[in-house]
């Protein structure tokens, strides 16, 4: 009501100054002569984006390569420092398998995406707390970090990118708790209720990124989001080594995400004054499923206000104005990936090329071999005990197909994700902690929720599985729990 009448106040001000002064102010126009150009003005209000790379570790190079190669168009687009707030845990330009000391790279011939990018919240502040806080503008909410926020108005748009691991209703962080999708949802809709945005994107790179938003994201809080993948798939890493197009030779680890790399490239040579966000959804969505044949690759999918759509992705990234001139053309003139590799076994790859490539009977190689054979047998005991789990509650005959049973589309993985989150605990405390790989028996632990079994139950049973912890540092619970 209060503001209501101010916006009123403020129209008929505006009207009064107009007729005492005929020049046309070139600020004040009716929305329908809005043009293209215009309506992407920085007299519309600012540009704001947050950048989130979900893990650590140098097998997992791609996530911050794809955050970083994201800053980089960011910057060229326009946008400034100020407004773009940088999430990652920073252990991959020095780290000290990197060949190329400081310099991180998105593409086999791709230069450096390293140098510029802000600090905002590295190492240990990379956290869900401090996503939640920065997003909703709260700094006294931070713990560490540089202490940006999206301190964004009414008028301002805002671009988040994510890119990691995930499972069913769940995205990695370096540090635990993960992220659920509920939380994240809730934190979108406080925002969308504090009116501090006119309208959002969310891209977002991991497994399963689909059931992030499936059933959970409304359709009224003007917020647009694309996933590598569906609710129930992998989604694909890139430019990995022993497929094509390779790193370059010294390089054992995958240097992008197929879904990230293909907007992001798609972003890289396009006037993105003239390419709306629909346009680049179909580019998307076409080069991460092999043209639609998914002989590999994955379903990219949109949800939330879809007439955001005909935005012009210039909106939310700005663009490039070296590429002023190019014409938008409808077919993806970017090269297709005849291989890529599945997100949950890029690490393999990673650990496998460190043993096959280290001196025989050097110490590197019997450390790799470690490395690889904990990493194995930590998946064999997640998906093992899961599985024992499941015949336990529901029988040998039913327990794999309850546990894997997904629901109709347009349901979310849970109704109850107070439940979901205490199941991982449970499970966790007696078969030791999911890590990054066991994200993918998500939806084993919301089947178990939905098929209302209790707590005690579950505990019962979890204990039954796991007689101990492995001492496997996969599954050490040091860190804390990952829900
Ligand atoms: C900001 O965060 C603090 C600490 O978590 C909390 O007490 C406060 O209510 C938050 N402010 C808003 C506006 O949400
Ligand atoms: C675009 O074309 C115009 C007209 O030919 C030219 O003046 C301008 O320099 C070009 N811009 C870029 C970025 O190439």
């Amino acid at each position: 009501m209060a503001s209501s009448l101010a916006v009123s106040a403020i129209l008929l001000f505006l009207i009064a100054a107009s007729i005492a002064d005929s020049r046309p102010d070139p600020l004040i126009r009716l929305p329908s002569d809005l043009t293209e150009q215009s309506s992407g003005d920085d007299s519309v209000g600012t540009r704001w984006a947050v950048l989130i790379a979900g893990s650590n570790g140098y097998g997992n190079y791609r996530h911050q390569a794809d955050i970083c190669h994201a800053y980089q168009i960011l910057k060229k687009g326009g946008l400034k420092d100020e407004n773009i707030i940088v999430f990652m845990y920073d252990d991959i330009a020095y780290n000290e398998e990197n060949p190329r000391r400081g310099v991180i790279i998105n593409h086999p011939e791709g230069g450096d995406v390293y140098a510029g990018v802000p600090k905002d919240y590295v190492g240990e502040d990379v956290t869900v707390n401090n996503f939640f806080a920065v997003l909703l503008g709260n700094k006294t909410a931070l713990s560490g970090g540089s202490g940006k926020v999206v301190d964004s108005g009414p008028d301002d748009q805002i671009f988040i990118f994510y890119s990691d691991h995930g499972g069913p209703g769940v995205l990695g962080m370096p540090t635990y708790p993960y992220l659920y999708a509920d939380d994240l949802v809730a934190v979108l809709k406080k925002k969308h209720a504090a009116g501090t945005y006119k309208s959002m994107v969310f891209y977002l790179e991991a497994c399963e990124s689909g059931s992030i938003f499936e059933g959970l994201l409304p359709e009224d809080i003007n917020i647009y989001a694309t996933t590598a993948s569906n609710a129930e798939e992998s989604s694909w890493g890139c430019y990995c080594p022993g497929e094509s197009p390779s790193p370059p030779p010294e390089y054992y680890t995958c240097l992008g995400d197929l879904y990230s790399v293909a907007w992001m490239e798609d972003s890289d040579i396009h006037n993105l004054h003239t390419e709306t966000l629909h346009q680049q959804y179909k580019l998307v969505k076409d080069r991460t499923s092999m043209h639609n044949t998914f002989s590999f690759g994955s379903h990219v999918m949109q949800y939330g206000d879809l007439n955001l759509d005909v935005n012009n992705v210039f909106l939310y990234i700005g663009s490039n104005p070296a590429n002023d001139n190019s014409t938008f053309i409808e077919a993806n003139s970017l090269s297709s990936f005849p291989r890529s590799v599945n997100q949950r076994d890029a690490d393999l790859v990673y650990f496998w090329q460190k043993y096959k490539r280290s001196a025989e009977g050097s110490s590197e190689k019997m450390n790799a071999h470690k490395n690889l054979v904990e990493v194995m047998s930590h998946r064999l005991h997640v998906d093992q005990s899961v599985e024992l789990i499941g015949n336990l509650l529901f029988g040998a005959n039913e327990g794999s197909n309850i546990l894997t049973a997904v629901r109709s589309s347009g349901a979310p993985l849970v109704d109850d994700w107070v439940c979901l989150k205490s199941m991982v605990r449970t499970f966790e405390t007696h078969c030791g902690s999911l890590a990054q790989y066991g994200m993918k028996h998500m939806r084993s632990f919301a089947n178990i929720c939905n098929a209302g079994v209790s707590a005690e139950t579950m505990a019962k049973v979890a204990s039954q599985a796991c007689t101990a912890v492995p001492s496997n540092p996969w599954s050490s619970l040091h860190r804390g729990f990952s829900a």
